[in-house]
């Protein structure tokens, strides 16, 4: 049975006093879930959230550099990461790769750096409204799963996560539906059992695409969906206790 995994990426939201109110509230929430429960804050805050959290709350990053250390001005490393005790870290959001054109290739080695710091990364892939229109939901989905998983050993399959966010759910009030959803979640499971059943089965699969307290329960209870990646609504406290407790 897959553990289910609610995280939060805050993206570049948040602040001391939003740490103050919703991190004691997560923390005490953390230790009697039966989900994983995981918050993405901004870097900066990444410390101080980190020792507010306690023992059972999973602090990440949102993302990491691919080198060990050295000249790249506002970067920060996988081994950093670890440094602060962190468990996770986002890779290949939807917005890296628009925004700041991350490849395919980019990730897999982003990926590999924070396995290698003993992170578990939490690989996003997804399609554009463009892509879905045109039919290539599954190729450009599976092509970013498989673009990373190929440059892994299977022993670094119990590493990552994978979270599937169509571009065109995120930040939209639109939501997958739970069945266009669990269809591309089985579709991952499936690939990845092409090189390992057993790994395949243990893999934990999130959807993420405005996922909010009316709608966890549903996508929740899908059989290949192992939990969720929540945006805006992991900003509000009582939103996102709700939301993690969809998945008990
Ligand atoms: P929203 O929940 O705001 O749609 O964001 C989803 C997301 O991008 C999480 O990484």
């Amino acid at each position: 049975m897959r553990k289910k995994i609610v995280a939060g990426n805050w993206k570049m939201n948040g602040s001391y006093e939003l740490i103050n109110s919703l991190v004691p509230a997560l923390a005490e929430e953390a230790k009697q879930s039966q989900a994983e429960i995981l918050v993405c804050p901004p870097s900066l805050f990444l410390g101080d959230v980190r020792r507010q959290a306690g023992e059972r709350l999973l602090v990440g990053a949102q993302n990491c550099h691919e080198a060990e250390s050295g000249a790249f001005t506002g970067e920060v490393s996988t081994g950093m990461l670890a440094e602060l005790q962190l468990s996770h870290v986002l890779v290949g959001h939807s917005e890296r790769r628009a925004i700041y054109g991350e490849t395919d290739a980019l990730i897999a080695q982003k990926t590999k750096a924070a396995i290698a710091a003993g992170l578990v990364a939490v690989l996003c892939v997804g399609e554009t409204l463009e892509e879905r229109e045109n039919g290539r939901t599954l190729d450009v989905v599976l092509g970013q799963v498989k673009a990373v998983v190929e440059q892994l050993e299977l022993a670094d399959w119990s590493k990552l996560v994978v979270a599937y966010e169509p571009v065109w759910a995120i930040g939209t009030g639109k939501t997958a539906s739970s069945d266009q959803a669990q269809e591309v979640h089985r579709a991952i499971r499936e690939a990845l059992a092409g090189f390992s059943q057993e790994h395949a089965d243990a893999m934990r699969i999130l959807y993420g695409g405005s996922v909010k307290a009316a709608n966890a329960e549903e996508l929740f209870a899908c059989p290949d969906i192992d939990g969720g990646l929540v945006g805006g609504a992991s900003l509000n406290v009582d939103e996102f206790i709700s939301i993690c407790r969809a998945a008990n």
